[in-house]
């Protein structure tokens, strides 16, 4: 984009993206269109996100509202909207999500020569929407593998390496919408007032160390030694452990965990247990996205030992152990996880 693109000081998402679109040579605007779409549904979710502490006002979930219609519980709501979305949006042919089992094809209009699956975690944090904490949405966006045709379940079990752009929107103070196709991280707040996002965090740099720490420590029992070995670590305890403790911060969104630690610097992890060996995290639709952006940002994402990028999905809930997060802490956990792997 050049200097003088834009003769006002506020760049929509919409114009960000159509103007990046033309660095693109073959694009045919159907990616644009399909950020669009997620874009659209995100405002809708917004505003369903904003009434949340109103329900006991307006009438209990479940419950039928003065207008006969039933009140859906935020995360089935948010799903819909999502699905929705990308159905008319006409761009994508099928759709994965955390609240389905198997993937959804859209059969009725693979034959317009749609090239995109998403599979995404519409509501991310869900355990904090009853207490006005900030929740989230992950999405990540593949080509399939051959075009003209319905989604099958291989368009979606691809390697993180072969995304084509992934995102997040925070429903936080305010609603954000942060994504990557590749070329850096761009992050858009809501304007309520016009109802647009604009660009307001250009090309994100995460800090390449930090001194916030983000893990449920509740599970510190149940983690290997390693783990263990870096918390303490973290802590300014052990021998080369930093003289100013780490900052510990754990919304239990990872969203906004990530969020934060994006901008300010710092590790995320949810590492394996002895009663969850993969971890909890789902790789499709919430580590993977989230490593494209923050390796996009200059930071690092792994599953202790492996990028977690290079991980191809075996099945669409896949799980796997998740460190995330400014590059010298990543690789720091790494370290204590190598000795204990040696060690054994
Ligand atoms: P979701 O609400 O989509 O199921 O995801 C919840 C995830 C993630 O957002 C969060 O960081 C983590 O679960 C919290 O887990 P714990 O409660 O075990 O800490
Ligand atoms: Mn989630
Ligand atoms: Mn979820």
């Amino acid at each position: 984009m050049g200097p003088n693109k834009f003769s006002r000081e506020v760049i929509t998402l919409t114009e960000f993206i159509i103007a990046r679109q033309k660095d693109f040579p073959f694009a045919k605007g159907d990616l644009t269109s399909l950020l669009n779409d997620i874009a659209v549904a995100a405002k809708i979710v917004t505003r369903e996100v904003r009434k949340a502490g109103l329900v006991d006002i307006l009438g209990e979930v479940g419950a039928e509202n003065i207008q006969g219609e039933s009140q859906k519980k935020l995360d089935v709501y948010a799903n819909e909207q999502f699905i929705s979305a990308l159905r008319h949006g006409g761009v994508a042919c099928g759709v994965a999500s955390e609240e389905n089992d198997d993937f959804i094809g859209f059969d009725e209009q693979f034959y317009t020569g749609t090239t995109y699956v998403v599979a995404m975690d519409p509501l991310d944090g869900s355990s904090n929407i009853d207490v006005n904490v900030s929740i989230g949405t992950i999405f990540s966006i593949y080509r399939t593998l051959e075009p003209n045709r319905s989604a099958s379940l291989e368009d979606f079990l691809q390697a993180g390496t072969e995304l084509v752009a992934a995102g997040y929107v925070i429903y936080g103070s305010s609603t954000m919408l942060v994504y990557t196709t590749g070329r850096g991280v761009n992050g858009f707040t809501l304007d309520p007032s016009i109802g647009e996002f604009c660009l307001s965090h250009p090309d994100i740099k995460m800090p390449e160390t930090g001194s916030i720490y983000s893990i449920n420590e509740g599970n510190y029992k149940a983690f290997s030694e390693g783990v263990q070995h870096y918390l303490n670590w973290c802590k300014g305890i052990g021998e080369d452990a930093p003289e100013k403790p780490l900052t510990g911060r754990y919304i239990g969104s990872l969203v906004a965990d990530f969020h934060r630690n994006l901008i300010k610097g710092g590790i995320y992890m949810y590492p394996p247990t002895k009663s969850a060996p993969k971890g909890k995290l789902r790789l499709l639709y919430e580590c993977a996205p989230l490593a494209f952006i923050v390796e996009q940002a200059g930071g690092m994402a792994t599953d202790g030992h492996r990028r977690i990028m290079e991980y191809t999905p075996r099945e669409l809930h896949q799980r796997v152990p998740y460190f995330v997060g400014s590059k010298h802490l990543v690789e720091k956990a790494m370290e204590f996880l190598k000795q204990e792997a040696e060690a054994s």
